[in-house]
């Protein structure tokens, strides 16, 4: 997969090399020389600035009628932790374009997959299925993780092999059994023939020829939009409100950060380390995905996956990166039992030894992190012709 590039052009102006001022006490010799060059510097710069200026004027990375979108925090989330490229600002106008984008079913090489086909809203944004299904009824090796709160991570994917967001966000589309296009000239030859497209590449981006990277961009931004915080958890947590959630829940709660050990790796407000572990999915079955060792080929990596966040976890079933799981009654079993051993089990995963009435009370707990901040997203009522 292509990242997407970071182009010189699209760097906000703050990052452009600007004139040194400082450069003309160098060249001067008599003062009144100095004066003289000094002056001619900052003319120059000031000419610059005017340029630049006027430049910024045509559309250019934010086109003019491009309105900022501040991005809305649910409780219990953390606004500094947001990552957006400063070369793909958040504006109104790019995050309806993205949402197009993913849930159109024209960006698939048979007119039948959309990004929203295996991530629906109802299912924490996964398809509910053990792994997914693409164009022709084609199924893929991995189940879909929920793609909510992805503003909060850089390395996407269960293997991480995207960098960005940018770059997961035109993944799929080249993928042979997903939305199946042999390559991204098919796709953006395709997306070219459709005017409404051009027209809004160009209201967005301030260029009607549809490249990659501005696919990219436009999908990452509304995907940036799908958030998932104020559960019943963090209000109980993080607000002081005693009856956000049951006394098992609670007693959970204790259980998912001591006895249990789940924030040895699920830790912070998105429940998740960012980190890759292997916990021996596959190793008992004969069905060994290496999962994160495929992209750095350390060793260490091999059979190692994404820690996902648990927020609406009780939604987005089923579970792991190979979907065996269909409840948290049986992920919570495995963790017990110490998940499988292999030579590359992550050390921190042992037995727990939990009572019948903890297990129970723990799976209480997941079930209190469906939350707000997704709700906004619908699918469009019509599409760009
Ligand atoms: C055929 C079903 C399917 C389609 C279509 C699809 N996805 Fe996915 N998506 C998956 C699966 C399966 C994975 C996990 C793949 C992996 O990790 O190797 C995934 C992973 C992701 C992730 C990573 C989440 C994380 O926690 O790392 C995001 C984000 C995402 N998809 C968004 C999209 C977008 C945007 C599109 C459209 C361009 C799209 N998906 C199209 C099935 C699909
Ligand atoms: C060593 C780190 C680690 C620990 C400890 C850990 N997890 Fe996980 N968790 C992961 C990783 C990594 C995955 C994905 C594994 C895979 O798909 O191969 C995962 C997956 C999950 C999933 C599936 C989520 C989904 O969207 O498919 C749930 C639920 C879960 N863990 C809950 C827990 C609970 C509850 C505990 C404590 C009993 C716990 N985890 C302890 C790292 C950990």
């Amino acid at each position: 997969m292509k990242p997407a590039a970071l182009k010189a052009e699209l760097l906000p102006s703050t990052q452009r090399p600007k004139a040194v001022f400082g450069g003309c006490l160098l060249l001067g010799k008599s003062l009144l020389g100095v004066l003289a060059i000094c002056a001619v510097t900052v003319l120059s710069s000031w000419i610059a600035t005017l340029a630049e200026a006027a430049t910024e004027e045509k559309p250019a990375a934010n086109a003019e009628s491009a309105t900022e979108y501040k991005l809305k925090i649910p409780f219990g989330l953390e606004e500094t932790a947001v990552v957006i490229p400063a070369d793909n600002p958040l504006t109104n106008e790019k995050i309806e374009l993205g949402r197009l984008l993913f849930f159109d079913k024209r960006l698939s090489q048979d007119n039948t997959i959309a990004c929203a086909s295996c991530h629906l809203a109802k299912f924490g944004f996964t398809d509910g299925k053990q792994v997914s299904t693409g164009i022709r009824g084609q199924k893929g090796g991995r189940s879909a993780p929920a793609s909510i709160n992805r503003v909060f991570s850089n390395a996407q994917f269960w293997d991480g092999r995207a960098a960005t967001l940018e770059a997961q966000s035109v993944g799929p589309f080249t993928n042979p059994i997903e939305h199946g296009f042999p390559n991204y000239d098919v796709m953006m030859a395709k997306m070219m023939k459709i005017p409404g497209y051009r027209k809004l590449f160009m209201k967005v981006f301030g260029d009607d020829k549809i490249t990659v990277d501005n696919v990219g961009r436009a999908i990452a931004s509304f995907q940036r939009t799908v958030l998932s915080g104020n559960s019943p958890a963090d209000r109980f947590d993080q607000g002081g409100e005693a009856g956000a959630i049951s006394a098992e829940a609670q007693h959970g709660l204790l259980l998912f950060r001591e006895k249990a050990r789940c924030t040895k790796c699920h830790s912070g407000f998105n429940f998740t380390d960012e980190k890759f572990h292997n916990l021996g999915l596959g190793w008992d079955d004969n069905k060994v995905d290496l999962g994160r060792y495929m992209v750095t080929k350390n060793a260490e990596d091999i059979g190692a996956f994404k820690t996902p966040t648990l927020r609406q976890v009780a939604r987005s079933a089923p579970y792991t990166h190979d979907g065996r799981f269909k409840t948290l009654e049986e992920v919570v079993n495995f963790y017990n039992q110490g998940g499988v051993k292999n030579p590359h089990q992550d050390p921190l995963i042992i037995p727990l030894e939990l009572t019948d009435e903890e297990k129970r009370d723990l799976v209480q707990f997941l079930h209190t992190l469906n939350g707000e901040g997704w709700q906004h997203v619908k699918a469009p009522k019509s599409f760009p012709q």
